[in-house]
């Protein structure tokens, strides 16, 4: 059976951090409210000439440097993002020509801050269905540059980034033990589009929008829906909490992590969390998270790992997989 196994994996952030107490100084804000709220104390933001395809480079290149593979040997790059640097061309289309690929195929995929689960499920498919060997998964975003700086409810939350692993074709022998990719669970469902949207577009303004949300309304659902797929997951692989070495979610909010963690009795040592440091970066957040957390060791070859997220539309979902 062919799994897809994460061989490479890193990540690039702006070079400028912003922390609570700068934001102090820009909004109507206090440090004490935002991590008591969120539990986020910085978040880097995007200077000139960093875009979501320069700061995805960068990660590809640390992700291409770690698997000792070239550009050369990649078949295909999936970019999840929301804030791509043009309407047109895609944004993996730009990371491809950078990294001086012309062969293969690149495309983005949009579905907020479920866009890495969705490019990594996407990429599985294409992977086990044999149309590729190695496929490059990026999150890449710039949400600084689609925020009302003036609303202080969404703005003290996100931030810039960019994480990337390269999934490659490997044989398995179709049991849990196997490395790679074992089960992936998406949903979505625009009922909820009005929580959390970005209020302009190429189609409806002409213009690029800005994001709006409504917290206590996400927050609400959150934590079942990111429930809901956790246990896809674990009843599809007849896996179950005990059994996880690292929980790496989405990293859009502390509370709402240590409330999806206690609801499925996933003790905190276990969960990677790294929104204090990155603040909600999207579709970005959970390959940071990841790179910061294979980086210092804590994941482990062989590891049993989680990756869940939701957001905008609302979409949610999980991939379980062994590193
Ligand atoms: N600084 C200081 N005070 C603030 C700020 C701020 N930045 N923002 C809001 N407040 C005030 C409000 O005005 C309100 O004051 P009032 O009581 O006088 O009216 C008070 O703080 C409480 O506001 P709430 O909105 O009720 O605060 P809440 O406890 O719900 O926290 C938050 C807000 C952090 C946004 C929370 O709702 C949340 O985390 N929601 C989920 C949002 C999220 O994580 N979204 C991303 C997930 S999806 C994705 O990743 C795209």
């Amino acid at each position: 059976m062919i799994r897809s196994v994460v061989c490479g994996f890193g990540a690039s952030l702006p070079k400028r951090v912003m922390t609570n107490s700068e934001m102090e100084t820009k909004v109507d804000t206090s440090d004490e409210w935002i991590v008591q709220r969120t539990g986020i104390r910085q978040r880097y933001i995007a200077g000139e000439g960093e875009t979501t395809a320069s700061l995805g480079e960068a990660a590809a290149r640390v992700a291409l440097q770690r698997a000792g593979l070239t550009p050369a040997d990649l078949d295909l790059i999936i970019v999840g993002t929301s804030t791509p640097d043009n309407t047109f061309p895609a944004t993996a289309v730009n990371i491809q020509n950078r990294l001086g690929m012309h062969h293969g195929a690149a495309f983005d995929l949009q579905a907020v801050c479920s866009g890495f689960i969705y490019a990594m499920t996407t990429a599985d498919v294409y992977i086990r269905g044999g149309l590729a060997k190695r496929v490059l998964v990026i999150g890449a975003e710039t949400f600084s540059r689609i925020l009302d700086w003036s609303d202080r409810t969404t703005c003290v939350l996100f931030g810039d980034g960019a994480g990337a692993v390269i999934l490659e074709a490997q044989e398995g022998e179709g049991t849990n033990q196997d490395r790679g990719i074992l089960t992936t669970h998406l949903r979505s469902d625009g009922a909820h589009r009005e929580k959390l949207y970005v209020d302009g577009g190429p189609s409806t303004t002409g213009t690029v929008g800005q994001l709006r949300m409504e917290g206590r309304e996400v927050f609400k659902h959150a934590v079942g829906m990111i429930t809901d797929v956790i246990e896809a997951a674990f009843s599809a692989t007849g896996t179950s909490a005990e059994d996880l070495d690292w929980l790496v979610p989405h990293q859009a909010n502390r509370r709402i992590i240590e409330g999806s963690a206690r609801k499925l009795g996933i003790p905190m040592e276990k969960v990677v969390v790294t929104v204090d440091l990155h603040g909600n970066t999207s579709a970005a957040s959970i390959p940071l998270a990841l790179d910061t957390a294979a980086a210092d060791g804590r994941i482990k070859k062989g590891d049993l790992v989680l990756l869940e997220a939701m957001g905008g539309g609302f979409t949610w979902g999980s991939v379980l997989l062994r590193w």
